[in-house]
């Protein structure tokens, strides 16, 4: 059970997949929530409209009232825009966490814009980072990811591994947040949270990514792409225990200063299992189109969870089959 009541949470990314479930689950745990979003056209910003309207919808029976939600449409490169964000979430004195979730995700579109994503994942966390210790505000929780760990060759892979050989500009961006963040705390005293995700999925899931993909083609009758021999592997996680994470470290990062979690499953699934599995929840045999596997792409990935059971009491539960049947309820036909 989180409990945030009295406190503001400056939450970047607010109207994407992940920030939207963390804002409602803010929300409900008793925060007042300042989100920013720039309504980035990554994918269709109709759908973050969508995920804003639904946190509204949570935010009307919050426990801090009907103020407790406030959405700002701002880029997270504005210096001024957030550091008025950082100023409203610490007026009065109040108790304020930066959550950052804002980036530009996914692999594959890194290898076309590296600078666009250095600008927007490095340059915007430095802007944050400082805004939010100028306004005094108290913690950073920051989201990372699962591809620093490139192609590491021990799994499951642990937070003290190796991890300055990513293989994609996507990677390389979430490593230097990671460092960057070392850094900041170590000049502003600022308990400052690294949180390595592992692809997470249910409903909202961005567009781009496989599952959600996967299951509109489904639903449009089409076949689905599947890179290389279906081999690749990917421990999926339910957004439900990545939220509890996320909580979880704002609520503990003060006892450790800076740290690293993980947040996975421990339980990495063969992309051709992956697909036999949404089969059985859609109840059809899909037909799948072979492709090369792209640069940039991990063989697997497998998250040691030993850090964040220990420190964050991160218990990921849920079957990956019924967290699908879970997304697949919410899906719509589309290419
Ligand atoms: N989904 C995953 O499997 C996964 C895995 C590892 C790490 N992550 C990280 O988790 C975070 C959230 O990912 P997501 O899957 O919810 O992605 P998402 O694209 O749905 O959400 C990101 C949000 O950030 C916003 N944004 C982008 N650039 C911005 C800017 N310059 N200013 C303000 N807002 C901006 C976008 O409009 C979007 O709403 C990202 O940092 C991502 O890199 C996600």
């Amino acid at each position: 059970m989180h409990r945030f009541n009295g406190q503001t949470v400056v939450l970047t990314g607010a109207a994407g997949f992940i920030g939207s479930h963390v804002a409602e689950a803010l929300l409900r745990a008793g925060a007042r929530v300042i989100g920013v979003d720039n309504f980035d056209p990554f994918y269709d910003p109709g759908q973050k409209r969508s995920n804003a309207e639904a946190v509204g919808r949570a935010a009307a029976g919050a426990p801090a009232g009907p103020g407790a939600w406030t959405l700002l449409e701002a880029d997270i490169c504005d210096g001024p825009a957030m550091g008025r964000a950082m100023a409203l979430a610490t007026s009065g004195g109040a108790s304020a966490t930066l959550v950052h979730l804002a980036a530009k995700a996914g692999v594959r579109p890194s290898l076309a814009d590296p600078a666009g994503y250095a600008r927007t994942n490095v340059h915007g966390t430095a802007v944050l980072l400082a805004e939010a210790a100028r306004a005094g505000v108290r913690r950073a929780v920051v989201a990372s990811s699962s591809s620093v760990y490139g192609n590491c060759p021990t799994a499951p892979f642990a937070e003290d591994a190796d991890v300055d050989r990513p293989i994609s500009p996507y990677a390389a961006t979430k490593r230097a947040c990671e460092i960057l963040g070392y850094t900041h705390h170590s000049t502003t005293g600022m308990p400052t949270a690294m949180l390595r995700f592992f692809t997470v999925y249910g409903p909202r899931q961005r567009p781009d990514l496989a599952i959600e993909a996967f299951m509109r083609l489904l639903r449009a009758g089409r076949p689905l792409p599947v890179f290389g021999d279906g081999s690749m592997q990917r421990d999926y996680t339910y957004i439900d225990d990545v939220v509890s994470g996320v909580l979880a470290a704002a609520e503990r990062i003060d006892r450790h200063g800076y740290r690293v979690w993980n947040l996975g499953s421990d339980r990495p699934v063969a992309l051709r299992d992956m697909v036999a599995a949404i089969g059985r929840v859609a109840g059809v045999g899909p037909t799948v189109e072979r492709r090369p596997t792209p640069p940039g792409d991990v063989e697997r990935t497998w998250a040691d969870l030993t850090r964040s059971r220990a420190e964050l009491g991160y218990a990921p539960s849920l079957s990956f089959e019924e967290g699908l049947r879970r997304q697949w309820g919410t899906v719509r036909a589309g290419v």
